[in-house]
């Protein structure tokens, strides 16, 4: 009995020195092993008078027990601490980790999207058209024969002879109206092009071209839908202007100036003073263009409108000059984002 109280004590000390799972594994084989400690008292009892066997081999039993119980509750705390350490060495530190940088929308596709979205409100398709056009359709089928004096305002890039980069979407008026029939209301973003280049103007920039034809379509129903369009992208109290102008594929034309979103309309830098600013052409779609595509203009008539995207965006978003648009500065890009 004495003996087992020394191996219990020895257990002891030895498992609190005890600093990996390897040595605790060495004490277990030392003391339970085959030929550990307790394997050699248990050996002994043989020499045991008969009566104190029981009590010596349950002594010897309890004793196992309680060396099982101390190594198990050792090694697990051991694996916790192991488990611990390795979860605060390798844990991934994200702070350091180069985000993505978030990408954000192109003033002229938040300016082409709110516009679009609204005319689509109204009923109106969205077409797209090709970028490189005949010489019919951006001008001729447009009532802009080769030497009409209006070319000079839209000299553009020539590829072919009769293919040029289009100067205008009108030129998705003549293709849509070709195939489809009245009721027709389509609008056609997308980009053109001029040679032309300073703070204003870009050689290629975009429009959005509507077109609306139908029976009875008048001035007024051109002016609501223009309203409409301002007071939603510049402020309910935005006024919309006529002045009357020149376009050959429309006649009437008129000019049309918004009151200026900066002043309200009392004169300022932006509106150079006159509390007015231009931001699109339009008209009643001249007869002579709807006959070009086979819709009979004593029964159809329609109206139509081209603006500027880059100049909506320029003034909605208080860009001061076209280049930056097409610059791609991530500076001045970013700063559209959310
Ligand atoms: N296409 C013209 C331009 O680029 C703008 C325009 C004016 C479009 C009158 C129209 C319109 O549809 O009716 O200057």
């Amino acid at each position: 009995m004495a003996n087992i109280q020394e191996i219990k004590s020895a257990f002891e000390k030895e498992l609190s020195t005890c600093q990996t799972l390897a040595q605790l594994q060495d004490l277990k084989v030392k003391y339970m092993g085959k030929s550990g400690e307790l394997t050699s008292l248990l050996k002994g009892i043989k020499d045991l008078p008969a009566e104190e066997r029981p009590t010596f081999g349950a002594k010897v039993n309890e004793l196992r027990n309680i060396f099982e119980e101390k190594l198990n509750y050792k090694s697990a705390a051991m694996k916790a601490a192991e488990l611990q350490r390795r979860i605060n060495e390798e844990k991934v530190d994200i702070s350091l980790c180069e985000m993505q940088p978030w990408g954000a929308l192109h003033p002229v596709t938040l300016a082409k999207n709110e516009i679009c979205s609204l005319l689509i409100s109204m009923g109106f398709e969205v077409l797209e058209g090709p970028e490189i056009e005949t010489d019919y359709y951006n001008f001729q089928s447009l009532n802009i024969p080769y030497d009409h004096p209006a070319r000079d305002m839209q000299d553009t890039f020539y590829l072919a002879d009769g293919i040029l980069l289009r100067t205008q979407t009108s030129a998705m008026q003549s293709r849509h109206m070709e195939v489809k029939k009245p009721p027709i209301k389509m609008v056609c973003p997308g980009k053109v092009y001029r040679s032309d280049s300073d703070a204003s103007h870009s050689p290629v920039f975009h429009q959005i071209e509507g077109l609306v034809v139908d029976k009875n379509v008048t001035l007024c129903d051109l002016k609501g839908t223009l309203e409409y369009i301002a007071s939603h992208l510049f402020g309910k109290d935005t006024k919309v202007r006529f002045r009357p102008s020149f376009f050959p594929f429309t006649e009437p034309s008129v000019e049309v100036d918004l009151t200026c979103c900066n002043c309200g309309g009392k004169g300022c830098s932006l509106c150079k003073g006159t509390g007015w600013i231009e931001v699109l052409g339009a008209g009643m779609v001249n007869p002579k263009v709807l006959e070009n595509c086979g819709i009979d203009s004593s029964e159809y008539n329609g109206y139509a409108f081209g603006m500027g995207i880059d100049r909506i965006a320029m003034i909605k978003y208080g860009i001061p000059d076209i280049r930056l648009i097409f610059e791609n500065d991530q500076r001045f890009l970013k700063q559209f984002g959310k």
